[in-house]
């Protein structure tokens, strides 16, 4: 039986009374009751964009990450595309509605939120686990009050329907969608109608073309870490009920007092490597936002979850320690991928010393989310450079507060 509790803890920022006494009791009885050896890896991530947006967004991931396109399963109002890079690594589902004026839950997610309401169909909608017991994990996890769709549900959404799909948490607004696969089957989903579509492969084909003739193809590893933003009153439980939902344990949290925020770290108790099965981490702030005019504190996370929900932020990708042509390898990617005309939203940053280096990429057109690519240096397996998590976090929130004055000028009220 896995131990739930067994890993060493980091970090410094405390939890209350009540985590931590949830935190043991949720986990213990997930490793009891069996559970924590029936989920295992991330199988896939999903995420859906607006009209049109999608063969952009997959030329981008082309280019910026490992993966490959595979094929599009046609469905009604949406075409689905598989990405993937090997079945070592999640599988990443690119969705496109059809129809603008499709209206569903997951865009009702991004319609109340100032910014997220300009691109209603795009957003990170959650990953599915990989599961041995498909029909024990949901009983468990229905008994413990879990929400589920139902059939109807799943079909009406246009979702595998091979998958059971929890209703988005009231935290993260994410999904957690089970899949059952013995660990060396192929990764199925049971949606549609699939072929390759001839536009997709040629956009993968140049993005990925551009990539080898850059020299970057092999110095892109998978995803490292999700990291997901959300309200300050709700990183412990968004933590919490993460935890219940995966197989995964609690690593530990920083707190970022520069920038009144903390990043928690949640981990695979099953793949130490986080290539296998990425860490999720969560972003909050440490105050919320009515009392920043008495403590005088910057509010970077809890400003981007007023304006767009919370959410995942970014996908943050490794890069292979090493160098190429005399620059470390991040450096070098970032400077080919940036003559490409993606833009940055600051320097590399980090050290050799510190252990490693990061950068965040500007938030994509199409989903909205940012690329970080992360390189560490010999065996240093940690999140932090601190000062890396401070400069990182406030260089977004500048791109945000951008982004939201072109909304304020442009915004018009919406039609009722
Ligand atoms: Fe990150």
């Amino acid at each position: 039986m896995t131990n739930s509790l067994g890993f060493a803890r980091h970090g410094d920022k405390e939890n209350s009374p009540f985590f931590e006494q949830y935190l043991t009791r949720l986990l213990e009885e997930r490793d009891r009751v069996g559970v924590t050896d029936m989920i295992y890896e991330i199988d896939a991530i999903m995420i859906t964009v607006d009209p049109g947006h999608s063969i952009g967004y997959i030329a981008e991931l082309a280019l910026m990450t490992p993966y490959h396109y595979l094929v599009t399963l046609e469905s009604e109002s949406h075409w689905t595309h598989v990405l993937r890079i090997d079945l070592d690594s999640p599988d990443l589902l690119v969705r496109e509605v059809k129809d603008p004026n499709i209206r569903g839950i997951f865009r009702s997610l991004n319609e109340v939120y100032p910014i997220g309401r300009h691109k209603p169909n795009s957003r990170y909608m959650g990953e599915i686990l990989r599961v041995s017991d498909l029909h024990g994990v949901t009983a468990c996890q229905k008994e413990r009050e879990f929400r589920f769709f139902n059939q109807d549900d799943v079909r009406r959404l246009e979702m595998p329907g091979n998958l059971a799909i929890t209703k988005p948490s009231p935290y993260t607004h994410n999904i957690v969608c089970y899949m059952e696969r013995p660990r060396h089957e192929l990764r199925v989903y049971a949606l549609g109608v699939s072929r390759v579509r001839e536009d997709v492969q040629a956009a993968y084909e140049a993005a990925k073309d551009k990539q080898k003739q850059l020299g970057i193809e092999g110095l892109i590893l998978p995803i490292d870490h999700l990291a997901t933003r959300v309200y300050s009153q709700n990183r412990e439980v968004a933590i919490l009920e993460w935890l219940s939902l995966s197989s995964y344990y609690y690593w530990g949290s920083y707190d970022i007092k520069d920038q009144n925020s903390s990043t928690n770290v949640t981990k695979s108790v099953h793949y130490p490597q986080e290539i296998n099965s990425p860490a999720k981490v969560f972003t909050a702030n440490n105050t919320p936002y009515f009392v920043n005019h008495l403590e005088k504190l910057p509010s970077p996370t809890e400003t981007f979850v007023r304006n767009y929900g919370p959410r995942l932020h970014h996908i943050a990708v490794a890069v292979a320690d090493g160098e190429s042509a005399g620059q470390e390898n991040i450096e070098y990617v970032v400077e080919q991928i940036k003559a490409q005309g993606h833009n940055f939203l600051l320097d590399v940053i980090g050290s050799k010393e510190e252990g490693l280096k990061q950068i965040f990429s500007s938030a994509s057109e199409h989903s909205s989310l940012i690329i970080e690519y992360v390189q560490r240096f010999g065996d240093f397996d940690g999140f932090f450079a601190r000062d890396n998590v401070a400069r990182l976090t406030h260089a977004a929130g500048v791109e945000e507060e951008l982004k939201e004055l072109e909304t304020q000028s442009t915004d018009r009220p919406v039609p009722r």
